[in-house]
């Protein structure tokens, strides 16, 4: 749950046309929705969720994989949207809580987000964690969460999915 009158569940065949005009909206522009739509047709998708309320997408969270660590198993969570009438409400923590639920119980080591830390602090990120990785998007706003004692070893240089490169 995420609230009053909101479930989370996996993206379906059939949700794209809603998550593209969600993420739109919620950011103001075609990039995210572009980089979904371009990790959807790589197959670049560890894990995809939305929140629907009264049949309307209302959120959505994507997760894809990062590579270079192998054996551990790194996921890089962006981007993160809730629709601008229903932000403040509980929707996008539901969406990262029932995300990091689903790549803990699959196995997922660790964890990078690149957003705001008084957000994403709250879940556990860090972004003296992220210092263990070397990715093209170190600095302040780079976060990690391990969930493993593996992905808590880890360190070295990461590499997001093609996708992101076209983010520039
Ligand atoms: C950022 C976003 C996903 C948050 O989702 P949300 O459903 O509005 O967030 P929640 O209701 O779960 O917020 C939980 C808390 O975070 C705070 N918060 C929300 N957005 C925040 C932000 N951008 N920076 C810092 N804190 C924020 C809220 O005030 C709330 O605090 P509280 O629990 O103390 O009241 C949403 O506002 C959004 O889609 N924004 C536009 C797109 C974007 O910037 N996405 C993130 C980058 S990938």
């Amino acid at each position: 749950m995420s609230g009053p009158g909101c479930i989370i569940r996996a993206e379906a065949a059939g949700d794209e046309a809603a998550v593209d005009a969600l993420l739109r909206e919620a950011f103001g522009g075609p990039v995210e929705a572009d980089l979904v739509r371009r990790l959807r047709a790589d197959g670049d998708v560890l894990l995809t969720l939305v929140s629907e309320a009264d049949g309307d997408i209302v959120g959505h969270i994507l997760f894809s994989p990062l590579m270079g660590l192998a054996p551990v198993r790194a996921a890089a969570l962006a981007p993160l949207a809730v629709h601008p009438s229903r932000q403040r409400a509980g929707i996008g923590t539901a969406l990262v809580r029932e995300g990091l639920a689903r790549l803990r119980q699959t196995e997922v080591d660790v964890v990078l987000v690149l957003g705001e830390p008084n957000y994403y602090g709250r879940f556990g990120f860090d972004a003296e964690r992220a210092r263990a990785f070397r990715t093209s998007y170190d600095g302040p706003y780079l976060q990690a969460l391990a969930l493993s004692d593996a992905g808590r070893a880890a360190r070295g240089p990461l590499r997001y999915a093609a996708a992101f490169a076209a983010l520039g």
